[in-house]
């Protein structure tokens, strides 16, 4: 595995990190606990050290607490994220801060993922939706900085809304950021823009989320495929959207002359292809998952003619329900 500078922080991470939303069995369903922990242990096991979890995410930052107390020892960082007072994803204009991450709020829900997890603190806090609105008022950035001093948390990142890359600029400008994370991926190319060079300027160290499209740059989505009930993917992928994956997908995969069960991994290393790319959260809920992924972390991107053919397969949308 190879490892990367988390922005200015002094971390050293993973190239492949943990994503633990698909294990914490709240919109996504069927992720057998067990399976999970083997899962996660064998990814520590494999050189992971950046795990990425949230208190929205059902059991997953208990689950993730344990698994980190049965490795006594090992250097593993942990982010967590706060979700906002409101309730309200993504975050709308003309929001003011009091309403979504005042300070006894914060200070509240990390009180709390704190005895979910068992953890004494947490390498990186983030707030789960950002505004650029925010920069300069409420009480937040004191309540960080107070975080920081008591040692319940290390760093302070934001995990910015879907598909609105530029929606942070200020704040990565503004000094005040450690972390930025935000969906990139093949068919997402945006962050590419503005946010990936602004991060790489400001030493703000990049957490990639959803690398592979929640599944649909994995070559698996078919017209067939199905979903458990009460899986957010019904929704992502309603409609023809399986068939147009499909078609965008198996498009790549011919133009890269690869089998489409190949795509996760060329999907891997296009993300690892940008040096601003500090760790990429992969969502994995199996050991084979996880076997596949992490041998990905090994210091190689694509090949500049496997990153020109990837480029032309850009396809900006937005399938989240809202
Ligand atoms: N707003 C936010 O802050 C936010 C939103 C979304 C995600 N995230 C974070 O980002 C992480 C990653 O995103 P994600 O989990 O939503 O989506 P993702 O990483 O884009 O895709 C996960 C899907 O890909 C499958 N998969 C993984 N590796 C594979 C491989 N080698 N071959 C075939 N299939 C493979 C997984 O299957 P299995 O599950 O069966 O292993 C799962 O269905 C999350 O877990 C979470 O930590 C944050």
């Amino acid at each position: 595995m190879h490892y990367r500078p988390l922005g200015k922080t002094g971390l050293s991470v993973s190239e492949i990190g943990y994503g633990t939303w698909g294990i914490g069995g709240s919109m996504w369903i069927g992720a057998e606990e067990d399976e999970s922990v083997r899962a996660l242990h064998r990814a520590i096991e494999l050189g992971v050290n950046f795990i990425d979890t949230a208190r929205g995410y059902g059991e997953s930052e208990r689950i993730v607490g344990r698994v980190i107390r049965e490795h006594p020892g090992e250097t593993v960082y942990v982010a967590t994220k706060v979700p906002p007072k409101n309730g309200i994803w993504p975050a709308p204009k003309g929001l003011d801060p009091a309403e979504t991450f005042p300070g006894d709020h914060i200070r509240a829900s990390l009180e709390t993922s704190l005895r979910a997890s068992g953890l004494q603190a947490f390498d990186v806090l983030q707030f789960h939706v950002w505004s650029d609105e925010w920069v300069g008022r409420g009480d937040w950035l004191e309540t960080i900085e107070d975080l920081k001093k008591e040692g319940k948390i290390r760093f302070f990142g934001v995990s910015i809304n879907d598909y609105q890359p530029d929606s942070v600029l200020d704040l990565v400008r503004s000094g005040h950021l450690d972390t930025v994370q935000c969906i990139y991926n093949v068919f997402h190319q945006a962050p590419e823009e503005h946010l990936l060079p602004a991060c790489a300027q400001h030493g703000v160290g990049v957490i990639v989320r959803v690398p592979l499209d929640e599944g649909a740059l994995t070559g698996r989505i078919t017209p067939g495929t199905t979903f458990p009930d009460g899986d957010f993917r019904n929704k992502y992928f309603a409609g023809d959207r399986k068939s147009q994956v499909k078609q965008h997908v198996d498009a790549l995969a011919a133009d890269l002359g690869i089998q489409t069960d190949q795509v996760a991994e060329i999907a891997l290393r296009y993300v690892l292809s940008q040096d601003a790319a500090s760790t990429v959260a992969v969502g994995m809920r199996t050991v084979p998952n996880v076997e596949r992924n992490t041998a990905v972390g090994d210091g190689r991107g694509l090949s500049p003619e496997q990153q020109v053919i990837a480029a032309r397969h850009r396809w900006e949308k937005n399938f989240y329900p809202s």
